[in-house]
């Protein structure tokens, strides 16, 4: 129990996998202390479409974990993904109170710029700033201090559907969990993956995972667009599978040991070994014929980011290129491909910034997972305005409605 005081847990609900990830925070930072990992059965495109058996592995991986921290968990901080994520920019005006701009007014400020009309049965899941400007002029991301009687913020807005939040937060908890707080996977992922001065310079952060490509694009420091397409690895194996006739779990562990993603990048006449189905022997295939079939797919997922990026007039503002995360971007040839496709430096990011067990989550399916968990730390430790959605407040206000409701009748 004293123990939990210490404990940062994150729980990352993929459409390929489930992740617990148990950190430890220590003077020195925060440690990896245990992980647990199921195969997600209950996802699609990111999204939940089966309660049970997403508690099911969420009930898998936490119990794994338990085992390796040796700890129990009660609470999780949880990542949410999907189509429904919407990216909208706001802004806020407000009368410095005491002609010096104080924490106070920064908080107002916030609070103005998130009262935007959203699309109805969605919800603010962050509020990122941008910058702030003090009597027009500009005073960067912290203004606090500054003198002056007008403050104005420019801020990114993710929102995200009620009912997916709900959905989330209810497999989190009958799986016996206490949601304390929920993040955009990819905006957590870029927590530990991205350097600051990559934010600084201009960045494109892409998780390819299993059923979604999340994006998140930096500029001057600040998230300045973000979506989520409904594409990942699960369409590579699938066309692998159609394409080879093979069933889809053969697809899968065919594309994972020999899978790559430009063809170029092969040695003439390089052959792999093809499971085929009943009960006949393995039989060779070109591995240029994997990846005739996987390129255009990933070509395809690239292109339509490099659409979305261009729409919103952020291809020209990425100084440092693109980082590629998440479990899809592990496969052989990705980066080069995504630096046809986008004509910008591409690296391949997995955690960083984290301690203890790092060998066990240095990988880019546990971007996400670590992330939750440098997020969570750094809202606890943060004093300004809260950056996400709190669960348990949003449930007080609802607990407080019920009492109101109550009383009157
Ligand atoms: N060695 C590999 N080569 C190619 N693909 C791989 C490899 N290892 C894992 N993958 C793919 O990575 C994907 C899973 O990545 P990840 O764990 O980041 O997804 P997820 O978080 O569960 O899904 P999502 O974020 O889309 O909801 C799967 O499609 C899997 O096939
Ligand atoms: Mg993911």
């Amino acid at each position: 129990m004293q123990r939990e005081h210490t404990l940062i847990v994150s729980l990352d609900v993929g459409t390929y996998k489930t992740a617990v990830i148990v950190a430890e925070v220590t003077p020195e930072g925060v440690e990896v202390i245990g992980i647990g990992t199921a195969l997600s059965q209950g996802l699609r495109k990111g999204q939940i479409i089966n309660v049970d058996a997403t508690v099911q592995a969420i009930r898998k991986a936490v119990e794994e974990a338990q085992l390796g921290a040796n700890c129990e968990i009660h609470n999780v901080c949880v990542g949410i993904t999907g189509e429904h994520l919407a990216g909208l920019a706001s802004q806020g005006v407000v009368v410095v109170k005491d002609r010096e701009v104080s924490r106070a007014d920064v908080e107002r400020v916030l609070e103005v710029a998130r009262a935007i009309a959203l699309p109805s049965g969605y919800e603010i899941l962050h509020v990122l700033p941008q910058e702030f400007l003090v009597d027009g002029q500009d005073r960067g991301r912290d203004p606090v201090g500054s003198s002056g009687l007008r403050l104005e913020a420019n801020v990114h807005v993710i929102a995200a559907s009620s009912n997916e939040i709900q959905a989330v937060s209810k497999c989190g908890e009958r799986a016996g969990l206490h949601v304390r707080s929920l993040y955009f996977t990819a905006l957590a992922a870029a927590e530990a993956v991205l350097t600051p001065e990559e934010k600084e310079l201009g960045v494109a952060l892409l998780d390819v995972g299993g059923g979604t490509t999340g994006m998140v694009a930096f500029h001057h420091g600040a998230v300045h667009y973000t979506a989520v397409l409904p594409l990942g690895g699960y369409h590579i194996t699938n066309d692998l599978a159609a394409g080879l006739r093979i069933p889809i779990a053969e697809a899968e562990k065919i594309k994972q040991r020999h899978g790559c993603a430009l063809g170029d990048l092969l040695t003439p006449g390089e052959m792999v070994e093809m499971p085929r189905v009943g009960g006949r022997d393995p039989a060779p295939v070109p591995r240029r014929r994997l990846s005739e079939i996987i390129e255009p797919r990933a070509e395809e997922i690239f292109t339509l980011v490099r659409n979305h990026l261009s729409e919103a007039e952020m291809l020209s503002r990425l100084g440092s290129g693109i980082v590629l995360t998440g479990g899809s971007t592990i496969m052989e040839g990705m980066p080069e491909l995504a630096e046809r496709v986008f004509r910008l430096p591409v690296r391949r990011g997995a955690p960083r910034y984290i301690g203890g067990l790092v060998d066990a989550v240095n990988s880019p399916m546990y971007a996400t997972g670590v992330g939750l968990i440098l997020c969570e730390w750094q809202q606890t430790r943060a004093n300004g305005a809260p950056r996400t959605r709190e669960v348990h407040r949003w449930q007080r206000v609802r607990d407080r409605m019920v009492e109101w409701i109550r009383e009157f009748f």
